[in-house]
């Protein structure tokens, strides 16, 4: 049997008038053919890392971390776009490099809370930054409640001006940064070697002795809004038995179908329904119109669609796999039974002018959406 995607809006004048009725029968349904080519499944959630902490002596608050996870990691990059929170531009990099051990701004907020941007010109030698250039940034402990316990987290990406590409080489971490009371400090104490960036061919000195630094600081919230996608098996089971088969000439529906708490109707196109037409019944099943949590709830659906043998000579059986509700209500088979099989009487599938369809759904989906 050939399954191809189409859309019945789009056929033939018959078929027109077909989708025309079944849009005054059931203004939500539009029949399309099974699809193969939605073999979505569903993603799994990362499981949740293992977190080994270790916490800091309140002298030792100079490390740029102060634990790590298994899957944190350091990513450097270039780009264009400015910093967002804070930038920093210095017209004498020596002067600061002889002068001081590090270079502190003016605090600027981020988060709803005040923060300092830190340039280690010759990096910060007590956290394994000689060698480099180290950047960080210190959270205002006037914002922290330390008898709380108040933790913050940040998601920190600091950027160093290169003129030569005329992009900022960017430095960040998979994972958050911890600030409390006392770790009030974060940041890279390797961002880049001295050498490279002292180098004037490599373009972060230029102008004479001029540079860039910027950070930004994001805090962010757990989120507030969610959806849960989750599947379940079903037998749910329902058979509709079409008595004087051949006095059916219109697209006709079954008696309304309730499986898993939805409602659905299947419905039959004696005379064919796209490349089924003239040729073979055609059988599609519906959602019907406010059976979904909400109007963008997508509800998989796998369901097996037989015509049952009156005498056990063997079903026709089709598998369905698809998703109600994004571009259609109604999907089916439009070559479900042929002519051909029908009219022989001997091959089981009418027998006494009855037609006996089955439907089964398997598996099928529900979305929770929180707050709902
Ligand atoms: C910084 O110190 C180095 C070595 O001591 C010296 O050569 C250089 O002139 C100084 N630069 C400035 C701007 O003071
Ligand atoms: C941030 O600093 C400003 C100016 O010093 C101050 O008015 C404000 O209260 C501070 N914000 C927080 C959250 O500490």
């Amino acid at each position: 049997m050939k399954e191809k995607k189409m859309n019945c809006h789009y056929r033939n004048t018959i078929s027109l008038l077909l989708c025309l009725f079944i849009t005054y029968a059931s203004s939500q349904s539009v029949i399309q053919q099974i699809t193969n080519d939605f073999n979505t499944n569903p993603q799994q959630p990362n499981p949740n890392v293992e977190e080994e902490m270790h916490y800091l002596q309140k002298h030792q608050e100079i490390s740029s971390r102060d634990y790590k996870l298994s899957s944190s990691n350091t990513l450097k990059g270039l780009r264009e776009r400015p910093p967002s929170t804070y930038s920093l531009k210095m017209e004498a990099f020596h002067r600061v490099l002889n002068s001081t051990e590090h270079y502190e701004t003016r605090p600027f907020s981020a988060g709803g809370y005040n923060w300092t941007l830190r340039v280690y010109p010759n990096g910060n030698n007590k956290d394994g930054g000689s060698g480099y250039l180290s950047l960080y940034v210190a959270i205002d402990k006037s914002s922290l409640d330390a008898s709380a316990h108040q933790e913050v987290y940040a998601d920190l990406r600091f950027y160093n001006f290169n003129r030569n590409q005329r992009k900022y080489f960017t430095i960040q971490d998979t994972d958050v940064f911890r600030f409390n009371a006392f770790k009030t400090m974060g940041g890279f104490s390797q961002v880049l070697p001295l050498d490279t960036f002292k180098d004037l061919k490599n373009g972060y000195l230029y102008d004479g002795d001029h540079s860039e630094f910027g950070v930004d600081v994001t805090v962010p919230k757990p989120f507030e809004k969610s959806e849960l996608l989750s599947f379940s098996k079903r037998s749910d089971r329902f058979t509709w038995t079409i008595r004087g088969f051949s006095t059916v000439t219109q697209y006709t529906y079954s008696d309304v179908i309730s499986f898993a708490g939805r409602k659905w109707q299947l419905g039959i196109n004696p005379s064919g329904s796209g490349s089924g037409s003239g040729k073979a019944v055609s059988l599609f099943f519906h959602l019907l119109a406010n059976q979904r949590t909400g109007a963008y709830e997508a509800v998989y659906v796998l369901a097996k669609f037989q015509v049952l043998n009156q005498l056990k000579l063997g079903n026709i059986q089709m598998e369905l796999e698809n998703w109600y509700g994004i571009t259609s209500f109604g999907w089916g088979f439009s070559e479900f039974v042929s002519f051909d099989d029908l009219r022989d009487s001997s091959k089981g599938f009418l027998v006494d002018d009855t037609l006996m369809v089955q439907v089964e759904l398997e598996a099928i989906s529900t979305t929770k959406y929180f707050p709902s």
